[in-house]
C-alpha cells in the first residue's frame, strides 16, 4: 500500500493540473438547444468564449453540419458574424454572434462553435445547436 500511494497522488495532481490548464486557457459556453423556426424568420446564435489573454491567441469559428455537408461559416452573403470582447482580469470574454437574416429550409442542421489557441493548439468546442427550419404552409 505504501508503494501505491505516491504514484496515485502524482496521477491525481497531473489530472488536476491538466484540467486546470484547459479550463483557464480557453472555454466555450452557450446553451445546448434544439430550435424550430419557420423559414423567412431571423435567427441569431451567440457563442461565448472565455480565454486567457496571456496564453492564447484565439481563433473562433461557427461550424455548420448536416448529413451531407460540413463547413466553417464564413460566407458574408449568407451569414452575418459579429464579434465583441470584454476584459475581465487576465481573461477575455469574446461573444461571436451568428445571424441568418432570412432562414431557408436548407439552413436546417447543426451549428457548433469552437475556439483554438493558435500558440498552444488547445481547442475547446461547444455543444451542437440543432436547427429545424419548417415551411410556411
Ligand atoms: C456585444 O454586442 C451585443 C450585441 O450587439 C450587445 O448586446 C452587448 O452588450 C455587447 N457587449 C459588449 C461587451 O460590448
Ligand atoms: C445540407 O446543407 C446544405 C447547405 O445549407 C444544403 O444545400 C443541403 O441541401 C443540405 N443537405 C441536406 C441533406 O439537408
Ligand atoms: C422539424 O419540425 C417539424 C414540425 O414540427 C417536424 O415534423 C419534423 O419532424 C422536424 N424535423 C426534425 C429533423 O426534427
Amino acid at each position: 500500500m505504501q508503494m501505491l500511494h505516491p504514484p496515485a497522488v502524482l496521477l491525481i495532481m497531473v489530472v488536476f493540473i491538466s484540467h486546470l490548464t484547459f479550463l483557464t486557457a480557453v472555454t466555450v459556453k452557450y446553451p445546448h438547444e434544439m430550435i424550430t423556426k419557420t423559414e423567412g424568420l431571423l435567427l441569431s446564435l451567440k457563442c461565448t468564449v472565455e480565454y486567457k489573454t496571456k496564453d492564447c491567441d484565439i481563433q473562433t469559428t461557427w461550424w455548420y453540419k448536416n448529413s451531407s455537408e460540413q463547413f466553417p461559416i464564413m460566407d458574408p452573403n449568407r451569414y452575418l458574424i459579429r464579434v465583441n470582447e470584454t476584459e475581465r482580469a487576465e481573461h477575455r470574454l469574446r461573444n461571436i454572434f451568428l445571424t441568418i437574416s432570412s432562414l431557408k429550409l436548407q439552413d436546417s442542421g447543426s451549428y457548433q462553435c469552437d475556439a483554438t489557441c493558435l500558440n498552444s493548439g488547445t481547442q475547446a468546442k461547444g455543444h451542437f445547436v440543432h436547427l429545424n427550419v419548417t415551411g410556411l404552409s
